[in-house]
């Protein structure tokens, strides 16, 4: 199916802010296909942006079939433009679409397509400093349909908007609460998919706990309530001694987050040994107190590489590294941005450009 563009005429189009905050403004044009068991994927089009005409009864809106994913685009120091293992979010976009029963886009299209818009909508990608241009594939199931059951009909289309840091304060420490009564997915449910779901799971505890000045909250397993499983919106790593890099592994019930990935393959380029493993929350806050941990630090597109200077369980608060940013997660992320910005080599091949 050909891809239609109709753009807006450029006196109509916005500018990019100076003030950046994180997801609340958007570009110029949007991408929109439609899928049909028939006709498979049509109506492929980038427009300009616009809300959509739903049916009330369409299965999003009651059952929440839909999935989405989460990458960026950042200007680099040639002024061009890079994405980020783009096809990674594209071939974890296709694991979830499986699991929530909904049809896969072929990843290369999805690439093409991705280009396409941010090529019309270029003059957003934002050029201070540690600001990019975050984008949303989503698919939603749209067939009226209240009838417990897959839909049939699907709307996939992709937004974008200029962002700056995640965290209001930047590289500034984040203070994390951990749930310890609430829990956000169980292994065999869909917590691996980046699906609506687990997000609207976990807003109650957030928050209740955003309330109580804390930014984050990190999951426990469902099961026993004793498994180290993720942060909101980034994977979770802990620093042994300095060098030993160790995050919770690939449990079933947690994202499996690029950025984690990246992590994993540029910390032993840096120095730092790396370990997957199953974590006990109360093993890693004894090795907090005992000094053996001297840093933790969240990781994700979003959040890039995000230190922790405070965990809080059942009233009891646990400081790392006095509240400051540690050297490895300083490391990390000077090499990741580094990289993303162009600024360093890119020996993995992760980027790719759009012009
Ligand atoms: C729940 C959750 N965990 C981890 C991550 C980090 O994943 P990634 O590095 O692919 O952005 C995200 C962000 O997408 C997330 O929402």
């Amino acid at each position: 199916m050909p891809l239609t563009i109709s753009p807006l005429p450029q006196e109509q189009r916005g500018n990019c802010p100076a003030e950046l905050s994180f997801g609340s403004v958007f570009t110029d044009h949007m991408f929109t296909q439609e899928y049909s068991p028939i006709v498979d994927w049509h109506n492929k089009k980038i427009s300009p942006y616009h809300p959509f005409n739903l049916d009330p009864a369409a299965a999003v809106l009651h059952y929440g079939q839909e999935i989405f994913e989460g990458l960026k685009a950042y200007r680099n120091i040639d002024g061009g433009i890079n994405l980020f293992r783009p096809l990674e979010n594209f071939l974890r976009f296709n694991r979830s679409a499986e699991r929530m029963v909904m049809p896969t886009v072929d990843p290369t299209s999805h690439l093409d397509v991705l280009k396409s818009l941010i090529d019309l909508d270029k003059n957003w990608v934002p050029d201070q400093k540690d600001a990019s241009l975050y984008i949303r594939p989503a698919m939603i199931a749209t067939s009226p349909k209240l009838g417990l059951g897959a839909a049939e009909d699907y709307l996939h289309f992709i937004i974008m908007g200029p962002v700056g840091p995640y965290f209001k304060g930047g590289f500034e420490p984040v203070s994390v609460y951990i749930a310890d009564e609430y829990r956000r997915a169980v292994v065999g449910g869909v917590g691996e998919a980046k699906t609506g779901g687990n997000y609207a799971a976990s807003l109650y505890q957030s928050e209740l706990m955003a309330k109580k000045g804390f930014t984050q909250v990190l999951w426990l397993d469902a099961i026993e309530g004793r498994l180290i499983e993720e942060v909101g919106a980034m994977n979770i790593c802990f620093v042994y001694e300095g060098k030993q890099i160790v995050t919770p592994s690939l449990s079933g019930s947690i994202l499996p987050g690029i950025t984690r990935d990246s992590v994993l393959t540029l910390a032993p380029k840096l120095g730092y040994e790396v370990e997957e493993a199953q974590l006990d929350i109360h093993e890693v806050l004894k090795d907090i107190r005992a000094g053996s941990i001297t840093e933790v630090f969240g990781c994700g597109t979003a959040a890039v590489i995000s230190p922790v200077g405070n965990l809080s369980f059942k009233g009891e608060n646990y400081l790392i590294n006095d509240n400051q940013p540690g050297v490895v997660a300083s490391a990390l992320y000077d090499e990741l941005t580094g990289i993303q910005y162009g600024k360093r080599e890119d020996p993995f091949g992760w980027i790719e450009t759009v012009e």
